[in-house]
């Protein structure tokens, strides 16, 4: 509505002014000037300015609020769509790339969303107006006018596409050099360690440079628009003149009727130049939000089959029957693997890395369907059991120990958002973290940091395994969980999972001695394939691959 104020203003303006124009006609004609209309004219034009400012303002603040509303819901559709799609899109590419999509692509959507909402229609409307205004003046100039804008219009067309197409690589590109900053600054300890700066500068340079190149196509190409519309502009202008001369002087115009026009040019120009550019701006934008359409409409492939099961009362038993896996990008990490681990048997998987073993464990989580065969969790198929009644049957901790930047409570209870603090310091005084916890600043509330980085390796262990205690899950998947920890620790830790595991399926990945002996079962893996099975002594007795791997720890 403020657009519609706004350019019915303008096109009012060169209404005045026409009308004006011909009250100083007649004065000049008459040597007279009638007084009253020369007031008129001038405190009609102040008005009009002042009614089309003022609407401008509204419009503007509005629309502002408009979009920033719609870039929220965007953004949060986005990051979604991320979160909850496949886990395999998210380790596919480097996180970076993620990141500038929040980042540099929302600032072409912003950019673009705030001048179309503030332009566009307010654009069309004041070019529609003036050009109406100019067809009742004088509809054969306008129709000059209507053939000399849109011939200036196919380049600019032109060019947005080109534009859309080169902002695109640029987008992609800021997500790589999101990707090298952030690895440069996070492994600083690296860096600095083996003196690696001159190798970080360059390559970090070589981004920069390429950043700045691949801007530079885009900025060339909208710095065509406007001199192409100034032409455009000038070569109107000029036809105008020539042409209102020549009615002038024949007597078939007036010199109001030419202020009239040349008014609504004025009035028109600057929005048609406007449209251009917001073309090119929009293009830009267009580029970003079809990168974050590739996002929304991505299909997830893991996801809850029609009429999944909800896994209940878990019992733990979990069958691999002929599994095979090939990651995403082709290297193959299990090859016809079967085995069969029963309710509350502990089970440890020792081979060699590589092997396939954290590979075992992201089929189990379902963060990979297997390429063929079969995984049964109580004898139902995994893919035929909700995701969350699966995965919340499962307790997973990893080596990388994830934590998140917030406090030690905060980091354990995400095994269980609804734990208290009692339970919380039960799981931690099973993890063995309860002491070290204790001696911190601000023990329970101190905050550990991005990434757990106010803590040791073996800390953050520690407090990801109370994590993974307090799930209270029938299945618990230690993925060289204790790795980082000191032999002492490590024992202790021991003792303290023991009773833990006592009636839950574990299956444990680790490479010390101590830990794989005291398993009720070993499978040994190497190439995603079971080579040997049974417990410590039973393996010590055939000469094989785990009685090498022990002799080769032994000395
Ligand atoms: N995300 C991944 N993308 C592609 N290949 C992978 C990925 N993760 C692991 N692999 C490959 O799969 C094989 C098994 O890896 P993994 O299960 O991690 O071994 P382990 O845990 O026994 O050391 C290896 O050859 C590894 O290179
Ligand atoms: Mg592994």
């Amino acid at each position: 509505m403020f657009a519609v104020i706004t350019a019915a203003c303008a096109s009012a303006y060169a209404g005045i002014l026409a009308f004006v124009g011909n009250q100083l006609q007649a004065a000049i004609e008459t040597k007279e000037s009638e007084f009253g209309w020369i007031v008129v004219g001038p405190i009609g034009i102040v008005l009009l300015a002042s009614g089309r400012a003022l609407s401008l303002y509204l419009m503007t603040i509005c629309n502002n609020t408009g979009v920033q509303r719609a870039l929220v819901d965007v953004q949060a559709a986005q990051f979604n769509a991320l979160t909850d799609g496949d886990y395999q899109r998210l380790t596919a590419v480097a996180a970076g790339g993620f990141v500038s999509r929040f980042i540099n692509d929302l600032n072409a959507l912003r950019d673009a969303g705030l001048r179309f909402a503030n332009n566009f229609t307010k654009s069309i409307f004041t070019i529609i107006g003036a050009f109406g205004y100019m067809l009742y003046l004088d509809w054969r100039l306008t129709l000059i006018l209507l053939i000399v804008y849109p011939v200036a219009f196919g380049p600019v067309i032109a060019l947005g596409n080109r534009i859309r197409k080169r902002a695109k690589a640029a987008q992609t590109q800021i997500g790589e050099v999101t990707s090298l900053l952030n690895e440069g600054f996070q492994s600083a300890r690296i860096v600095k360690a083996y003196s690696l700066e001159t190798y970080q500068r360059e390559r970090a340079k070589l981004g920069f440079i390429e950043r700045s190149r691949l801007f530079l196509k885009v900025l060339t190409d909208k710095a065509a628009v406007d001199p192409i519309l100034e032409v455009t502009g000038g070569v109107a202008m000029a036809g105008i003149l020539a042409f209102s001369a020549w009615q002038i002087g024949t007597g078939a115009s007036t010199l109001g009727d030419l202020l009239g026009i040349i008014g609504a040019i004025g009035i028109a120009t600057p929005e048609l130049r406007a449209l251009g550019t917001l073309n090119a701006v929009a293009q830009e934008g267009g580029a970003a939000a079809d990168r974050m359409f590739d996002v929304l409409d991505d299909k997830t492939l893991i996801c809850n089959t029609p009429g999944a099961v909800e896994l209940a009362a878990v019992q733990g038993r979990i069958s691999f029957k002929n599994v095979s896996f090939n990651y995403p990008d082709g290297s193959p990490a299990l090859n016809n693997l079967s085995f069969e681990i029963e309710p509350g048997e502990t089970v440890a998987l020792v081979g060699p890395s590589g092997a396939g073993k954290s590979t075992v464990f992201n089929l189990i989580l379902r963060l990979f369907d297997a390429t063929s065969g079969e995984i049964l969790i109580d004898g139902a198929p995994s893919k035929q059991v909700s995701l969350l009644s699966l995965r919340g049957a499962m307790a997973l901790v990893s080596q990388d120990a994830a934590l998140f930047d917030d406090t030690i409570k905060a980091n354990i209870a995400f095994g269980r958002l609804e734990a208290n603090i009692d339970e919380i310091m039960a799981a931690a005084i099973a993890a063995n973290a309860h002491g070290f916890i204790m001696e911190l600043k601000d023990g329970y509330d101190s905050q550990v940091g991005e990434g757990g980085r106010n803590l040791s390796g073996g800390q953050r262990q520690r407090v990801a395994l109370a994590r993974a205690i307090i799930r209270q899950a029938p299945i618990l998947l230690l993925d060289e969980a204790t790795s980082a920890l000191d032999s002492e620790n490590e024992a202790k830790v021991q003792v303290a999972l023991r009773e833990f595991t006592q009636d839950r399926t574990s299956l444990i990945v680790a490479h010390r001695l101590s830990t794989v002996r005291k398993a009720d079962r070993i499978l040994v893996i190497e190439d995603g394939q079971v080579v040997e099975t049974g417990s410590h002594t039973e393996l010590m007795a055939v000469n094989g691959v785990y009685k090498r791997l022990v002799e080769l720890q032994l000395n």
